[in-house]
């Protein structure tokens, strides 16, 4: 088994599918999720500081101002649990500035996976998208509805899933996007996201047992 834990960043466009494939690598794998998403959703509904300053382009579908987000991402990377399971990355770096503060700090990951989904789809996914308040569960309600009655009654919307807002956001990724590929055009991964997540899944999976495999080899020629 590699000893260095495991560093994945994860990106692509809203609803491209990074929270549901994030919840099922952190299962596996043992790496602690850090969603920027979840983290700034976490201070807007417990009314902190950072909350009160991000709220109002979280609504209208624009990024939080980079500052806020690096001090968040890079205090919270440097916890020992993450130093511990290792770290995945969800919607984080969002921005040229954002990659390069990771830069800085001499933080890289072993592989930046991008999902790939056409903005029709994308689209149809946010707006039919419900959270489970209690779990945290990402569900939808035509492509994966819960299964009681119970989680039925109980699923949120969340308030920037509107057709407009959507597009707003849509677009802003990809204004950012091309900005910070040249950072991680090494590491790169594209992948089909508009396929069954269990296949989605896998074909993860496949990449980060190689990873994993490649650096026990290493340390046996070393
Ligand atoms: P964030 O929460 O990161 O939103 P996002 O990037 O828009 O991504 P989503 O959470 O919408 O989608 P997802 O890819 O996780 O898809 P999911 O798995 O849920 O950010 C929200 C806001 O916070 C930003 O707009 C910004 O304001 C701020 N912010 C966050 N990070 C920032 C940063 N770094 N800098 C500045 N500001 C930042 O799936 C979506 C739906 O599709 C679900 O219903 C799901 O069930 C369904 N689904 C998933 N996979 C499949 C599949 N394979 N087939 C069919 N349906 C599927």
């Amino acid at each position: 088994r590699r000893k260095a834990p495991l560093k994945v960043m994860i990106s692509g466009a809203p609803a491209s599918g990074k929270g549901t494939q994030c919840r099922m690598i952190a299962e596996k794998y043992g790496l602690v999720h850090i969603s920027t998403g979840d983290l700034l959703r976490a201070e807007v509904s417990s009314g902190t500081e950072i909350g009160k300053k991000a709220k109002e382009y979280m609504d209208n579908g624009k990024l939080v101002p980079d500052q806020v987000v690096t001090d968040m991402v890079v205090s919270r990377l440097s916890q020992p649990d993450v130093q511990e399971r290792g770290w995945l990355l969800d919607g984080y770096p969002r921005t040229f500035s954002q990659a390069q503060s990771l830069e800085s700090f001499k933080i890289r990951p072993d592989i930046f996976i991008v999902l790939e989904v056409p903005d029709d789809i994308l689209i149809d996914r946010c707006v039919g998208r419900r959270l489970d308040p209690v779990t945290g569960k990402i569900y939808h309600v035509k492509n994966y509805p819960p299964q009681s009655e119970e989680v039925s009654s109980r699923l949120i919307t969340r308030s920037d899933d509107t057709f407009e807002k959507v597009k707003s956001r849509l677009e802003t990724y990809k204004q950012n996007f091309e900005a910070i590929l040249p950072t991680y055009s090494d590491l790169l991964n594209q992948i089909n996201g508009n396929r069954q997540v269990e296949v989605i899944f896998k074909e993860i999976e496949s990449l980060l047992q190689k990873i994993c495999e490649n650096t026990s080899a290493n340390k046996l020629t070393k």
